[in-house]
This record gives structure tokens, C-alpha cells and sequence, in this order.
């Protein structure tokens, strides 16, 4: 029996804004390609922060984005396999995204099977790549929806400040409509807390309220992504935060958060092999 490879896909969620979405999305993404994984990343945010904070400076000259190719869909129009698909230096390829992809997200409510454009657009990107990371705009509107209708799971930045903790009720009542409703196989591959500040009492009430409130149920990181002004720095190099500071604590919290990701993908497919004996 041949087993077709099948990308995993982790869409990166949270309709608050400057939760660190896509810079989880950018070094998560380098951090699985450091271990050997064929990584796409998707930009499904028409701020386009994604295209940009990888070094494509003005997404708006790109002929290509993840908006022309939903478009492709719409119409009933083959993606010829690697269509507008990007190769950063780290190793990683980018779907890119621009501001096309408003006009493309209202456009969307006409048509056919709305919820499942993305989940079209991906397709054979499926068979190329191990995993498939969606970084996705702040917000729970068609464009998440689709992310989450093409996601095996979901993961969820989550600044550890309270109202973003008020915000997280909202957004787990969406996943668990999609799932529902859509996508019944959806998982959520956990909270991951960022931009903490262990020195602060403040910080770390938050992160043990998330944990009290939600890890019960949920899976909530063990390991967070700290604070650091030289993550804040990489979004306009163009380098994750591996090349631009290897040896400092946020590439070593991503370079973990990577390797539980792998290991909890391990875990899975031991079990649903047990399953199947
Ligand atoms: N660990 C960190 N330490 C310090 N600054 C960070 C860290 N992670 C991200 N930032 C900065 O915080 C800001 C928000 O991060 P990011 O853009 O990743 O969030 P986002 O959730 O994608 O935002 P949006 O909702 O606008 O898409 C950025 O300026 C980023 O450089
Ligand atoms: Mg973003």
C-alpha cells in the first residue's frame, strides 16, 4: 500500500489584534523546517504582515497571492501545482497575501460552498508539504472560517493580558461551530501564551488564570514566548528569529514550541495506529 504524504495543517488564530499570530506563524514555520519538515506557509491576512515580515517588501507588486488563487477557485479555474508559491532563504515556502484579499473575503459571501475555497486552494499542496501554517487575520470573519474549514487544528497566540483572555470565550464558540458544522475533524493544537514578562506579578497571574480557566480542556503550551525587543525587531528583516537572534530565549521558546508540536503529531498517529490494531 502506498501512503500519499498528507501536510499537516495548523491554522494560527485570534481575532485580537497583535496576539502574535504571525510571528508564531513565521518561526514555528522555520522551526519545523530546522527539523526537517517541508513547511508552507500561508498568509490569509490582507494586512499581508506575513509577506512582508518575510522579506517581500511590497506585496502589493506580487503578481501572485493567496487572493488571485481563491479567485482561481471561485471560477472554477485549475491551479497549475506551485502557483504563486515563494522560497524564503530559511528554507520555507510562502503563499503571500495583499490587500486584494479584502475585496476577495466580501466577495466570497456569493459563492458556492464559501466556507471551502481555501480548503480548494490547498488541495495539492497537501501532497507537497509536511506541514501547512495559515496565519490568519484578526478576525472571525469568512476568511478565518475558511482557514479553520482547511485546518487539522487550530493554534491560538494569546497575549497574556485579561481581555485577550475574555476574547478566547468567543473564539473557541467558533471553532466549536466550524467543527460542527463544517469541519468535524478540527482540532485545537493549543494556547500558546506570548510576549510574557515573568519578572512582572501582573504576567504571570494572567498566564495561571489561562491555565486555570482553559487547561483543563484545553492544551495550553507548557513553554511561552517571551518578551524580547529583538523579536519585535525581526518583522521588518525578513530573517525569522533564528537567524537574527539564534541564541536568544524567544528562538529557543520557538525552537520548543516546534519540537511539542512534532512530538503531539507523533503522539496521534501512535494512538490511531493503536486504534486501528
Ligand atoms: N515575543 C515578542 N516579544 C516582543 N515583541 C513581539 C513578540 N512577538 C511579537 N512581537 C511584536 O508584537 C507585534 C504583534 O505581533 P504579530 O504581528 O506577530 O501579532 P499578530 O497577532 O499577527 O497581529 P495582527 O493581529 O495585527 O495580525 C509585532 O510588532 C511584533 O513584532
Ligand atoms: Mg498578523
Amino acid at each position: 500500500m502506498k501512503i500519499s504524504k498528507k501536510a499537516t495543517t495548523i491554522a494560527v488564530i485570534n481575532q485580537k489584534g497583535g496576539t502574535g499570530k504571525t510571528t508564531t506563524c513565521e518561526n514555528l514555520g522555520v522551526g519545523l523546517a530546522m527539523e526537517g519538515k517541508k513547511v508552507l506557509l500561508v498568509d490569509a491576512d490582507p494586512q499581508g504582515s506575513l509577506t512582508v515580515s518575510m522579506g517581500w517588501q511590497d506585496p502589493d507588486a506580487l503578481p501572485t497571492t493567496l487572493s488571485t488563487l481563491m479567485q482561481k477557485a471561485m471560477n472554477d479555474q485549475c491551479i497549475p501545482p506551485g502557483e504563486g508559491i515563494l522560497h524564503h532563504a530559511e528554507g520555507v515556502d510562502l503563499i503571500p497575501a495583499n490587500i486584494e484579499l479584502a475585496g476577495l473575503e466580501v466577495a466570497l459571501v456569493n459563492t458556492m460552498s464559501r466556507e471551502k475555497v481555501m480548503k480548494q486552494v490547498l488541495e495539492s499542496a497537501k501532497r507537497e508539504y509536511d506541514y501547512i501554517l495559515i496565519d490568519c487575520t484578526p478576525s472571525l470573519g469568512m476568511l478565518t472560517v475558511n482557514a479553520l474549514a482547511a485546518a487539522d487544528s487550530a493554534l491560538i497566540p494569546v497575549q497574556a493580558q485579561y481581555l485577550s483572555a475574555k476574547g478566547l470565550e468567543q473564539l473557541l464558540q467558533t471553532v466549536q461551530k466550524v467543527r460542527r458544522q463544517i469541519n468535524p475533524k478540527l482540532k485545537i493544537e493549543g494556547i500558546l501564551l506570548t510576549m510574557t514578562d515573568s519578572r512582572t506579578i501582573y504576567g504571570q497571574q494572567i498566564s495561571n488564570l489561562i491555565r486555570q480557566a482553559y487547561g483543563k480542556h484545553l492544551k495550553v503550551f507548557d513553554q511561552t514566548i517571551p518578551r524580547s525587543v529583538r523579536a519585535a525587531e525581526t518583522s521588518t528583516t525578513g530573517k525569522s528569529i533564528f537567524q537574527y537572534d539564534p541564541k536568544g530565549k524567544v528562538a529557543e521558546a520557538y525552537h520548543s514550541i516546534a519540537k511539542g508540536v512534532l512530538a503531539d503529531a507523533e503522539k496521534r498517529l501512535k494512538r490511531q495506529f493503536e486504534q486501528l490494531r
